[in-house]
Order: structure tokens, then sequence, then C-alpha cells
């Protein structure tokens, strides 16, 4: 059977927790089985990355896998082949692929065309394995995830901000999302959510969005791909903020998470970025024990 990681209404809600739980066994064991002895996977990278890419590989490398990087750039894809040929090619090679792409279409279309399991590494849509890094991060932090509140601020269409909504239909927390209207979740996908038993609330405005939150969760205004609107949404998101007064708001201690990189000083200060409150290197570092769930699920099941 082939298992798709595309986003995470891929996942079975059961399926969706084993994933948290096994990241979490990862974790404390530091030890590693060795079931992708002979197994190869390629990496097909569209845009820059630094932990996903990095997590990836070492966590295949240590499962007793073989990594093998492929930049879009190299690839006969950057000379007009088309992703369904690379797809049913590199299906006769590797036994996964993991892929980064501008457009989330070309991963379904590679995911269509391909005979072996894709996981997607980010898209312009969605960024499932960031998620799960994250929620293993608000679970080990002492926060039920039946009963986290989190509060999403900045970019409220971006790939992070919709998975996010995404995992909290597995979980019976509430999301807030504060952000400017021009960056309002989609409102089909919003309906999506809301109709998979995700309870999302949007504000317009940062401080009602943050009262009472466990979790202030932010990412850049500007992803990868949006690069022309920076001015326009440096001004649009600049009430967006995570720093000390908005913290104080929430009136919680919460732990401040960030996917990274951040440009600090815009969604986030120094300040808040250095304190006690961010546990934001954890998070990073959650990204390879969930990456070896992942994996893990999409072989073994
Ligand atoms: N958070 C994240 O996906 O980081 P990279 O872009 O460095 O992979
Ligand atoms: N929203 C950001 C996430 C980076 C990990 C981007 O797409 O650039």
């Amino acid at each position: 059977m082939k298992r798709n990681l595309l986003t995470l209404f891929d996942l079975e809600k059961s399926t969706f927790h084993n994933i948290l739980k096994l990241a979490l066994e990862y974790k404390k064991k530091k030890s590693n089985d060795n079931f992708l002895k002979g197994k190869n996977i390629g990496l097909i990278f569209e845009k820059n990355s630094t932990r996903t890419r990095v997590s990836c590989e070492v966590a295949i490398n240590q499962l007793g896998g073989n990594s093998i990087y492929l930049s879009s750039k190299d690839l006969q894809l950057n000379r007009g082949e088309s992703i369904e040929d690379t797809a049913r090619v590199l299906s006769r090679y590797l036994d996964a692929v993991i892929i980064r792409a501008k457009s989330h279409v070309t991963i379904e279309k590679f995911a269509a065309s391909s005979d072996i399991p894709v996981i997607n590494a980010l898209s312009d849509k969605a960024h499932p394995l960031q998620i799960l890094a994250d929620f293993l991060t608000i679970q080990e932090n002492g926060i039920d995830l039946n009963n986290c509140n989190l509060c999403f601020l900045g970019d409220g269409q971006n790939n992070v901000c919709r998975s996010l909504m995404a995992g909290y239909t597995y979980i019976n927390g509430t999301m807030n999302i504060g952000t400017h209207i021009n960056y309002f979740p989609d409102e089909e996908f919003l309906k999506q959510v809301k109709t998979a038993g995700g309870k999302i609330n949007v504000f317009p405005e940062a401080v009602e969005s943050v009262i009472g939150a466990d979790v202030l969760y932010t990412d850049v205004w500007v992803s990868m791909g949006n690069e022309d609107e920076t001015i326009q949404r440096k001004k649009d998101l600049k009430g967006f903020q995570i720093n000390k007064e908005i913290l104080s708001k929430t009136g919680k201690t919460p732990i401040v998470l960030h996917c990274l990189p951040a440009q600090k000083g815009e969604e986030i200060t120094n300040e808040v970025f250095e304190s006690l409150n961010s546990k934001i290197f954890d998070q990073a570092e959650n990204r390879l024990y969930s990456m070896k769930a992942v994996l893990k699920y999409v072989f073994n099941g």
C-alpha cells in the first residue's frame, strides 16, 4: 500500500496521534531501528531549506536508509521534463520521494504519477511535517492537546497556518488566528477545517486573539514566493508581532513557537525569541523525531 503525506488530511485521526506518540519514543530512547536498510529516498527541493532537508536526511540515515538530494535546478525538470515523467522514472529507482515545491499542484501531480510514497516537505499550501513537530513540542511542555488554546499571529493564509488549522481537526483545543483582513484564511479551506471538527476563530486584531493562549505561534510575514509583496505585507501585518506586551495580554504564561527561519524585529522581537517562553529550538530539534515517525508510518503503516 502506498502511503502519501501531502497534507495532514491524508492521515486518519488515530494515525496522527500514533505518529506523535512514536516521535516522542524516538526522542526518548535516542536509539533507532533499521527499517530503512536498503531503501533509497529522494529529496526534490525547489526552494531553500535548512531544517527540513537536514532533519529528513539525518532521519533517513539514522534509520539505516540512503538519501539522495535532488535540487530541482539539476534535474531535467529545469529543462522542461514534465513532473509526471519525472515521477514515473524516479518510481523505478527510489523507494519514496520527499518533495518541497513552489506549487502544491506540483506535489499532487508528482504523487498521482508515482508508484512510491510521496511526502510533502512544504508547498505554498501546506507544511505537514512542521506541524507534527510543533504538536510534539506543545505536548512535551505539559500542554494537553485536547485543551490547548493556540494563537497564530501573522499571515493567516500561509502554509504553516493552514497546516496548523488542519492539525486542529485532530484535537479538541481551539486555534485563534490574529491577522489583517487581507490575510484571513481562505473561506473554503476554513469551512473544510470547521466541517472536519476544527475549532478555529479569526480576529482582525492581535490583542483579542491572544487572550487565554497557551501557545503563541508565528511565522514570517513574507513566505518564500511572496517576495514581491514584501512592502505591503510588512505594513499590513505590523500590528501582529509577538512581543512582550502581547505576551502579557494572554493572561497566561504561554510558550512561544516559530517554525523558523525568523525575521527578528518583524513577526517576533528578539527579546521574546530569546525569552524563557520560547521553545523555538526544541521545536526545530523535534523535526528530526517527527520525521522518523513519519517515515515509519510511510513504510510500515
Ligand atoms: N521550518 C522549516 O521548514 O525550515 P526550513 O525551510 O529551513 O526547512
Ligand atoms: N511560511 C514559510 C515557512 C518556512 C518554513 C515559507 O513558506 O517561507
